[in-house]
């Protein structure tokens, strides 16, 4: 007869009953227990598909990391703990002094700041790059350019650029290229089957899309992401279980999701483009917009942002944005709730008149994330706040 404490702590934790569940269980363990030392030794030497320790692989974050790897039709895929650990855990892996990474100067403020306050401390020198600069990729590589840090489309204009022409150009010469691919998401944009080496993404937007989780990913060769994942074991920058399981659950409607937020956001589109209360509307999806020509050649479908403008007045702009009443006022995008921001007082806070002109943003600019709620019931919100 053991002890209670014996007992509450060892019995029923093995699973060796006979029940296969359907679903992944969340595995929330720190680690993995071994038979034997060979079992050890086997691990270590590749030969064995056991697990050792969850900061290195853990089963439900594996299975989560499949279905990702299957989605953008990549060897392989590996996920972090938020976006931002899967950006800087790229760029440790893949970057050394002396290095320079060129950038689309309209990248997340996140991944700008982290490169010229983290990693330029490292001797790593960040190198930003107009749109139109962008659109002659050889033109912006030098003998010391080591990868190009890309968004298609980006935030909150939603202007894209020629991804498979930029890929080409880094292929060509030696570079990496990697994509976030946030703004899209693999539904509607398969960087990797454009010629894109490394395809990054915030999980916390449309991938997990239930804004309850925090996570980052990135896919590609097997080759590229082996330094990336002993990186994610050396500076502990992997998901958790918990949230892995919560992200396999939201990709099984990924599809379904990203349907109906291309339609919505079509359909707001759609009617702000029509309302003479509203100057100009930015949409990949419109004829307007003046990517639309490479949007259709290398999207499947136009994503669910639609960016707005009210004469770049933040008066009129501040007042829609305060009596909205479905469209909820909150920073991030992707999920299944209506979002609404005003890029003046967040992506592009502070900036000056000049700054905010290169970056093609205006101070009556609102940036909407369209949901999953009845489109009807969007259009009608946006029209009551409008009025
Ligand atoms: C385009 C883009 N990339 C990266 C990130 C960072 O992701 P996370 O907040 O999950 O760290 C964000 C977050 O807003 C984003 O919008």
């Amino acid at each position: 007869m053991k002890g209670p404490a014996t007992e509450l702590i060892h019995a029923g934790e093995v699973d060796r009953t006979p029940a296969t569940p359907l679903t992944t269980p969340i595995y929330e363990t720190t680690t993995f227990v071994f038979e034997n030392a060979q079992e050890v030794v086997a691990y270590n030497e590749g030969r064995s598909n056991k697990h050792l320790y969850s900061r290195y692989t853990n089963p439900t974050v594996v299975a989560a990391e499949q279905k990702l790897a299957a989605l953008d039709r990549a060897e392989a895929a590996l996920l972090f703990s938020s976006g931002q650990g899967a950006t800087s855990t790229i760029l440790l892996a893949h970057l050394k002094a002396g290095d320079e990474i060129v950038c689309g100067a309209a990248i997340y403020g996140g991944t700008l700041h982290l490169l010229e306050d983290v990693l330029a401390k490292f001797g790593v020198t960040p190198r930003f790059v107009s749109l139109e600069q962008l659109a002659d990729p050889a033109s912006i590589i030098t003998e010391r350019t080591r990868m190009v840090w890309f968004e298609s489309p980006i935030n909150p204009t939603l202007r894209c650029v020629d991804v498979a022409t930029i890929a080409q150009a880094c292929r060509a010469r030696g570079v990496l290229s990697v994509i976030d691919n946030t703004f899209a998401c693999p539904i509607n944009q398969q960087p990797l089957s454009l010629g894109i080496d490394l395809a990054m993404q915030s999980v916390t937007k449309y991938l997990n899309g239930h804004s309850d989780v925090t996570g980052g990913m990135v896919s590609g060769a097997k080759a590229l992401l082996a330094p990336i994942e002993k990186a994610r074991r050396q500076v502990g920058t992997v998901m958790d279980p918990h949230p892995a399981y919560a992200l396999g659950r939201g990709l099984k409607t990924l599809p379904l999701r990203v349907a109906q937020h291309n339609a919505n956001a079509r359909a707001v589109a759609d009617f702000l483009a029509a309302d003479t209360r509203v100057s100009r509307v930015y949409y990949p999806g419109l004829p307007s917009h003046p990517d639309h020509a490479i949007a259709k050649r290398q999207m499947t479908g136009f994503g669910g942002m639609v960016t707005f403008d009210l004469d770049g007045r933040f008066d009129r702009a501040e007042r829609v944005y305060d009596r909205l009443q479905i469209v909820k006022r909150a920073a991030s995008l992707g999920g299944i709730e209506s979002l609404i921001s005003l890029p003046v007082i967040t992506s592009q806070w502070g900036h000056t008149d000049e700054q905010l002109h290169a970056a093609g943003v205006t101070r009556g600019m609102l940036r909407l994330s369209v949901g999953l709620e009845d489109a009807a019931d969007l259009i009608a919100d946006l029209d009551q706040a409008l009025g």
